[in-house]
């Protein structure tokens, strides 16, 4: 049998982090990215990474069924978020990031090698030491799982259907607008050219006040507003075209709202928003949200898409929502409501025709707002 000398084997392991840092120290490691990884290092890195996204995935939340109406919404965030390291259908990667260490891989080959809640943690927590940055807003989830229904759609995605869907009507991306021209067209990718939103996921901006647009994207540069998407935008696009920005969608035509048939959802959502629900503390959603005449600050609410609605709803609810300023106001309404309100909310605010001449509309919501008790902003 062989001879252990305790005393020696003590020794050496308690000289070992010594002589690492001396190594270290010296310059013994290289750094160097040109001569690779040894073969051990690579398998070993990569062993560890697989094992800590498994590990730590068992501990992710995965919805029933992934935001596949935010599709949109993720692809047009992926040029500039994600296909700069990782190419995307038709656009290969750069020379100068194959050449990174480790290689960003070409996410069609690899993403059916890891499940839901897998591709989760990679994308909102990003993956140390190797250049994969974490999602940029760390506040809220949704997001992260709409850019987790594009990657599964990305095997099959042939460039056509990429382009179409992260750049729309506009072809392209311009990563850093230098006139005004170019900063609309990056709107355009997702809001469309008229201003109503390429998907469900996206909210009419077109016809909003000009100073809730302007506020709101100074909100989202901020992260006062937590929104990956947005936040990357509005700073990309820079703070001098927002101005001009928000005064091109204002003065934009807003939908006219279209009447919906009355289901029994749209019925409660009705009653709801015109009268509130006084013994659960829910206030009348038309007596800020409806008049022309209301507090610049209140978005309106015509024609938003019921999706959008819904998650924006369930942000407030949980405290996610971030504001440009008066957001209090609405956690405090959102608070009370269940999901079942926020369903029937949601359809009637898609469908309804809710023209801004209605005699509830009428009310003085900035006076509505102050006897609330609400004015302390
Ligand atoms: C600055 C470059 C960079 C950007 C930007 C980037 N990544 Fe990565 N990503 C990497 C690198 C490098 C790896 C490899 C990590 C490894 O091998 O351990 C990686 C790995 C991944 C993986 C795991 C793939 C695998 O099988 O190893 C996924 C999934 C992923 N990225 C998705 C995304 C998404 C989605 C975005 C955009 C939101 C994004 N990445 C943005 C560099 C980047
Ligand atoms: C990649 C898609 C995408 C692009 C590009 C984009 N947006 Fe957005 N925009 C969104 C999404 C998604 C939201 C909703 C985010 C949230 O949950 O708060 C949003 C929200 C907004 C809002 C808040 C509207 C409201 O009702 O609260 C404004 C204002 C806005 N965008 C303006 C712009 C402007 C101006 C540009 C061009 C510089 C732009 N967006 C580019 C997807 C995009
Ligand atoms: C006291 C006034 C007030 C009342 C009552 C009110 N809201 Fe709001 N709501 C606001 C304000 C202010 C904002 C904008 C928050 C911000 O700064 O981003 C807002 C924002 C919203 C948004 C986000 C719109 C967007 O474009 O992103 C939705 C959705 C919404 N409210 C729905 C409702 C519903 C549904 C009700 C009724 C249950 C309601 N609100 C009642 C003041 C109000």
């Amino acid at each position: 049998m062989m001879h252990v000398d305790w005393k020696h084997l003590a020794l050496a392991l308690a000289i070992l982090p010594f002589a690492v840092i001396f190594a270290a120290w010296i310059g013994f490691f290289n750094v160097g990215a040109s001569s690779g990884h040894w073969k051990v290092t690579d398998w070993f890195l990569h062993f560890a990474m697989r094992s800590a996204v498994r590990t730590y995935a068992l501990a992710v939340e995965v919805p029933s069924e992934l935001p596949n109406y935010a599709v949109q919404t993720a692809a047009g965030h992926f040029p500039r978020g994600c296909a700069i390291c990782h190419g995307a259908p038709g656009e290969p990667r750069s020379p100068a990031v194959l050449r990174m260490l480790p290689q960003p891989p070409d996410l069609a080959e690899r993403v059916n090698s890891w499940s839901d809640a897998e591709l989760f943690r990679i994308v909102k927590h990003g993956v140390r030491f190797t250049g994969m940055p974490a999602w940029p807003s760390q506040k809220r989830d949704d997001e992260v799982w709409a850019m987790v229904a594009f990657l599964r759609r990305l095997p099959a995605l042939g460039a056509e259907a990429y382009r179409d869907l992260a750049y729309g009507p506009v072809g392209s991306l311009v990563d850093r607008p230098a006139t005004f021209e170019q900063a609309v067209a990056d709107c355009t990718r997702c809001h469309g050219a008229d201003g109503r939103g390429r998907s469900t996921a996206t909210p009419v901006i077109a016809g909003q006040k000009e100073s809730y647009l302007l506020q709101s994207l100074a909100a989202y540069a901020a992260d006062r507003r937590p929104s990956g998407v947005m936040g990357v935008v509005a700073k990309a696009v820079g703070r001098r075209y927002w101005q001009d920005l928000a005064a091109h969608f204002a003065a934009l035509p807003p939908p006219q709202g279209r009447a919906g048939a009355a289901t029994v959802l749209i019925e409660a959502g009705k009653k709801l928003a015109t009268e509130g629900n006084p013994s659960r503390r829910i206030p009348a959603c038309l007596v800020c949200h409806a008049s022309r005449d209301r507090n610049p600050a209140f978005p309106s609410l015509i024609g938003q898409p019921g999706p959008y609605v819904e998650q924006q709803l369930r942000l407030f609810r949980d405290g996610q929502r971030g504001d440009s300023g008066y957001g209090r106001v609405m956690r405090e309404v959102a608070r009370p409501l269940s999901d079942n309100d926020i369903a029937a909310l949601a359809a009637y605010f898609a469908t309804a025709d809710l023209r801004p001449t209605r005699p509830i509309a009428s009310a003085r919501d900035d006076e509505v707002y102050r006897s609330r008790g609400a004015g302390d902003r």
